[in-house]
């Protein structure tokens, strides 16, 4: 992995304040939850994760030096309601910075998948840690950059840049790009400005206005998904009523 003297000379933000950068570690999200001094604007990236975690308590694998695994720790100065913007501006960040390096069409899969021709490029989880000073989000990120293959079981659904492109991407300027659209709707959000970002983000989705199934737990929920509420939810329209999803897994029924 690169140092955290490489990355800052690398990043054109300014909006990362305090970098810790791994080799090895359980899992970004776990070491950001752990942290004493916990400060907004923090990453921390690492090359491979022994204990990386996904949505909905399952694994998230990922091969060593070949892909992006960090964490973006942020104290957002906004009410509760709308911190569930906060991923789809963290997915919506991963598909512009994608088109921007690599110009790739990316989409976004409500809450919070990126994809490329269908198959899954890179996952989030976040996770709230409170502490005396408040609320800090932590958003971890998985993007799929110069794997060059996944296990069986994987291979229909997750495919890497590398794959998709027949060359490898650097990961660096991939992340700083993330980094850059990711600090310009994080500042839209906390100014109450988040409209542009549901625009954009629903500009990069193919589910809206599809027939989708919605997991969550034990209950599944068909329908289709007609458009996303002002704080993120989707809403799923089921026979004559609507519903608003707060969260899930969407599978789209083809
Ligand atoms: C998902 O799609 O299920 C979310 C995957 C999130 C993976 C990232 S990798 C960096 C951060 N640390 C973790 O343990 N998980 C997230």
């Amino acid at each position: 992995m690169p140092t955290e003297q490489d990355i800052r000379e690398h990043l054109t933000t300014n909006f990362i304040k305090k970098i810790y950068a791994f080799e090895t570690l359980d899992s970004t999200n776990t070491l950001a939850k752990s942290l004493k001094d916990i400060e907004h604007a923090t990453l921390i990236i690492t090359d491979e994760q022994f204990a990386g975690r996904g949505r909905q308590g399952r694994k998230w694998s990922s091969e060593k030096g070949k892909n992006l695994t960090f964490s973006i720790i942020v104290k957002p100065n906004v009410q509760r309601g709308i911190l569930g913007l906060l991923p789809l501006s963290a997915g919506l960040a991963v598909a512009e910075a994608i088109e921007a390096t690599a110009s790739l069409r990316a989409v976004c899969k409500w809450p919070n998948d990126v994809l490329i021709e269908n198959k899954k490029v890179c996952g989030i989880l976040c996770e709230t840690t409170s502490r005396k000073e408040g609320l800090f989000v932590i958003i971890g990120s998985g993007i799929n950059v110069n794997q060059a293959s996944f296990p069986d079981e994987l291979s229909n659904i997750a495919t890497s840049l590398s794959i998709v492109m027949n060359k490898e991407v650097d990961r660096l300027d991939l992340l700083n790009a993330v980094l850059e659209r990711f600090e310009h709707w994080y500042n839209e959000i906390v100014e109450g400005n988040s409209l542009q970002m549901l625009q954009q983000w629903k500009a990069h989705s193919t589910m809206l206005g599809k027939p989708i199934i919605v997991q969550e737990g034990n209950t599944t929920r068909s329908g289709v998904a007609v458009d996303l509420t002002e704080s993120g939810e989707l809403i799923l329209q089921t026979n004559s009523t609507t519903t608003k999803i707060l969260s899930g897994d969407v599978h789209l029924v083809h």
